[in-house]
């Protein structure tokens, strides 16, 4: 699939559009459009619905060790600075950064060559790749493409790299040059540094250092802080699952590939809170039921993978981490890009947040304090946040298993997946080339369309009838402008399943068309059957 036939659908029809880009766009940021924004919120109430607000509590699920509750939060995003303290986030949440002394440039250090952009010899612009120039010249990505373009008002650019043609969809032939490792060696690179990814931000009007706080980097945090609130508050009992969808952000070096590294983006998190002695087994549930989640959405299973951690990628105290991975198109073949991290997180985080006590007269310290041992000296809130089993009445600290998915990241893979071309006739009934989004009929932004065959003889005035009555249950649109059969290509190219289209027949019995997507099928129901026949198509 071509990824740019993608990036170009999703503005044309509304599904994403560059943050502020009236003002030349800003890195890392997204907006989603009128149809992107009923995509994504279709994505984020099938996992609350499947994972939460759907979850039966009295039965043992397939694969589960038992019954468990699931409850939902939404914590605020900026929350007291010890929180990123205590979870390291403060100290460790770091990406190592380099400086280009030449381009004056900032890069991420795995980025180990910085490659001057010429046009008719003149340096115009400066690109940094993680690749070695035969790996860099093979898989130019579309944000290089566009990059290099941008300089070039916008016009397709033609680009070599140490002579080798290596991407090439256009027109300044052979005038644009990226210069190769010669030009740009390692030594216009300064040492790498830590830079923290966390955005920084102040609360109040003083404005001070110690009035400092942080846009939160993940939406778990939350949850650890208020898991004695919702043990106190509700009536759950271990084992249970605490989960929250919303805003995180962090300051990525390098935001690149579509929305799929942003610096602002929205996470769904399960912290799922068992005993030790089944922690694993909950965990392979866990890494198992999230995997199919995607794959009941219509994610192929050829694109995904399951990638078990090895022993020492693992964190000290996890017993095991998988990712679930897709393979993005805009990745080289082989390679995958992760939608979700399913991880075995021990006692750590409760432990964290509890151990230790905050002396009461000193404003929170936002730097690392080093304990007698020279160590870090964590300072949790020093509240109890062990769990009491009222039936056995044993006291533990759970476990913790933690299913985290990015929403922006799973919509960018249900927009790859979706994508294809095929023949279907035109209203003359020639075969033309289509383009149309696949999705998956519970996440497609509309559900149907509702078109008259013509603007005359009562049509208009049946298909609004049903249009009104389908709108009360779904995302529907009606249209009645230009031929019918380009229509249907409009309403293919954004994924809506089916249409219906009121014609002479309607007239006569009742009857209307109900067009499906995929197999171009047409079959007659009867307006008082639609909502039935739609609500088993739907589901
Ligand atoms: N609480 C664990 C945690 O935050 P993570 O692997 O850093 O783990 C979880 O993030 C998920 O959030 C990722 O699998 C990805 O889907 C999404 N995510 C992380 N950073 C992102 C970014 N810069 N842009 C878009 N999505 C991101």
């Amino acid at each position: 699939m071509d990824m740019e036939k993608l990036v170009s659908l999703c503005k044309r029809r509304g599904f994403l559009f560059q943050s502020s880009e009236i003002y030349g766009g800003l890195n890392g940021f997204w907006d989603y459009g009128p149809l992107g924004v009923e995509l994504k919120r279709n994505i984020k109430d099938a996992w609350w619905r499947d994972m939460v607000s759907g979850h039966d509590d009295l039965v043992t699920l397939p694969g589960a060790p038992a019954a468990y509750e699931m409850v939902g939060l939404d914590c605020s995003i900026i929350m007291h600075p010890q929180v990123w303290k205590v979870s390291g986030h403060y100290d460790l949440f770091v990406d190592k950064m380099v400086d280009c002394k030449e381009s004056k440039g900032r890069y991420r250090a795995d980025h180990i060559r910085c490659f001057p952009v010429q046009i008719d010899g003149q340096t115009v612009g400066w690109v940094s790749s993680m690749k070695e120039p035969e790996e860099f010249a093979k898989g130019l990505s579309n944000t290089f493409d566009k990059k290099v373009s941008k300089l070039f008002g916008g016009k397709e650019t033609k680009i070599v790299v140490d002579s080798h043609v290596s991407y090439s969809t256009i027109s300044v032939p052979d005038r644009v040059k990226v210069l190769g490792p010669d030009a740009s060696e390692l030594n216009t690179l300064t040492e790498p540094r830590d830079f923290n990814l966390m955005f920084k931000t102040i609360v109040g009007a003083l404005g001070t250092e110690e009035d400092a706080a942080f846009l939160r980097p993940e939406t778990a945090q939350g949850i650890f802080v208020n898991f004695k609130n919702v043990c106190d508050s509700t009536r759950v009992r271990v084992p249970f699952g605490i989960a929250q969808s919303g805003k995180s952000f962090r300051n990525e070096i390098t935001p690149k590939n579509f929305t799929f590294r942003s610096r602002e983006f929205e996470q769904m998190e399960i912290e799922f809170f068992c005993h030790p002695s089944t922690s694993r087994k909950w965990y392979e549930y866990w890494r198992d039921r999230r995997m199919k989640w995607y794959t009941d959405l219509g994610l192929s299973s050829e694109r995904l993978q399951l990638r078990e951690h090895h022993q020492d990628e693992l964190s000290h105290y996890s017993t095991g981490t998988a990712d679930i991975e897709y393979a993005f198109p805009f990745l080289p073949a082989g390679e995958y890009g992760e939608l979700e991290g399913v991880a075995h997180r021990g006692d750590f985080d409760l432990r964290s947040h509890m151990e230790g006590k905050l002396d009461p007269d000193s404003k929170p310290d936002l730097k690392v304090q080093l304990g007698p041992d020279g160590k870090p000296k964590w300072r949790g809130s020093g509240k109890d946040l062990t769990y009491r089993d009222e039936l056995t009445n044993e006291r533990f600290t759970p476990h913790v298993i933690e299913p985290s998915a990015g929403a922006d990241r799973a919509t960018l893979a249900f927009l790859c997946e979706a994508y294809h071309e095929d023949e279907a006739p035109d209203e003359n009934g020639k075969l033309q080339t289509r383009v149309v989004m696949k999705f998956h009929p519970r996440i497609a932004p509309i559900k149907v369309a509702i078109f008259p065959l013509v603007k005359k003889e009562g049509m208009p005035e049946i298909a609004q009838d049903i249009y009104r009555k389908l709108k009360k249950r779904w995302n529907v649109f009606y249209d009645e402008k230009g031929a019918v059969g380009r229509r249907y290509r409009r309403q293919d190219e954004v994924g809506t399943p089916f249409c219906i289209t009121v014609d002479g027949q309607t007239l006569q019995d009742g009857t209307v068309t109900v067009r499906d997507r995929d197999s171009l099928e047409q079959k007659r129901v009867h307006q008082d059957q639609l909502v039935a026949e739609l609500e088993t198509r739907l589901s």
